[in-house]
């Protein structure tokens, strides 16, 4: 049978073991003093790790810790009232996390009685979870051998293996994910992992990795030829699309028009509306059409640019105010005033239009 690049890899690596010890003294030394890392509490450790799919760091302990005082436990959540969940998450962006992980707390209320369930195939199967995630919270709450894989640990493993494989390549993150369970086997699952994680964040940095303060420089390969540099391989297939729209401030009297996103991007935050037209004047026949209520856009403001993983939104955006007396009994309660709008879950792209009123 032919030889895996990975059991190569894994000979090279002489000293698990030592590897593995390097790396925990160093954490118990500089690992990062982080709110969740506090807890065992595995609805506390799945919430960080939700938040921290997309997000920084820095940006997500504020939000975790207001989100754990208002929803302190899976039940609470399956209950909660949904505008109140995307108003905790608001700002957080890629909202269907949120939406999921309400659906994932309901599922466990009604197939685990409420209790987290403590294995890694069956974390995986509820909503919104996918093998990182798993493995985060696997590993960090219930002490299970599982490597997370994600671009620090790609990167680390890269370099101290001084592997050339497209880490952007599904295959080659299959591959480091049997490496980095073979490498977890033995040790702190919790610690292993969250060792990794601050080593990629903080030490095996993409630009100018600090090699002098690793605790791991040498098994480092790449560090012995000079390669760091050149590591990992990342080549990707993303072209963002541009969308480009109208988006109308719209007021009757002293109230606001916004509605709640029924599908797409930013599902169940309240938008103001936007159209793919290339008019004020198509905008307003538009608008006509699907709330039956005559609008008249007068005065321009100007161009919010917002980015999304695969798109850029160009909103080209205008005041306008809607002219019948008479509103369509479904739209009624449309209209916010300031304060109830300040209450509304919106995203961050539209809070940037409400800016400019
Ligand atoms: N990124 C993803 N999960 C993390 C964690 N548990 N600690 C720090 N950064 C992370």
């Amino acid at each position: 049978m032919k030889k895996l690049w990975y059991t190569v890899a894994m000979s090279k690596l002489m000293n698990i073991q030592q590897f593995q010890t390097n790396l925990s003294q160093w954490y118990a030394a500089f690992g990062r003093d982080l709110p969740w890392r506090h807890t065992h509490d595995p609805y506390a450790i799945w919430v960080s790790e939700i938040m921290l799919q997309q997000t920084q760091v820095d940006t997500v302990k504020n939000y975790y810790i207001r989100f754990l005082e208002t929803l302190p436990d899976i039940r609470s959540l399956a209950d909660a009232d949904e505008d109140l969940v995307f108003k905790l998450w608001e700002g957080l962006g890629y909202y269907r996390r949120v939406r999921h992980m309400q659906e994932a707390a309901r599922q466990m209320m009604s197939d685990y009685n409420g209790i987290f369930p403590d294995t890694y195939d069956e974390i995986i199967k509820l909503k919104g979870i996918g093998a990182y995630t798993a493995s985060a919270i696997s590993s960090i709450a219930f002490g299970r051998e599982k490597g997370v894989v994600d671009g620090n640990t790609l990167r680390i493993l890269s370099r101290i293996y001084n592997l050339q494989d497209n880490i952007a390549q599904d295959k080659t993150k299959k591959a480091f994910q049997i490496l980095m369970d073979e490498l977890i086997r033995g040790t702190d699952p919790s610690i292993f992992n969250q060792a990794m994680m601050d080593l990629g964040a903080g030490i095996c940095t993409p630009r100018k990795p600090d090699c002098e303060h690793c605790p791991v420089q040498d098994f480092c390969e790449a560090r012995a030829t000079g390669t760091e540099g050149l590591l990992p391989v990342n080549i990707k297939n993303t072209s963002k699309t541009d969308l480009y729209y109208i988006t109308a401030i719209l007021k009757k009297e002293d109230k606001y028009f916004l509605v709640k996103n029924k599908e797409g991007l930013l599902e169940n935050l309240y938008a103001f509306v936007q159209y793919e037209v290339e008019s004020p004047v198509s905008f307003e026949e538009t608008f006509y059409e699907n709330y039956g209520m005559s609008v008249r856009l007068y005065e321009y403001c100007k161009e919010i640019k917002h980015v999304f993983s695969h798109r850029i939104w160009h909103m080209n955006v205008y005041i306008g105010e809607i002219s019948d007396t008479s509103v369509p009994l479904d739209y009624e309660d449309c209209f916010y005033t300031e304060d109830e709008l300040s209450e509304l879950p919106i995203s961050t792209a539209h809070r940037k239009v409400y800016a400019l009123r």
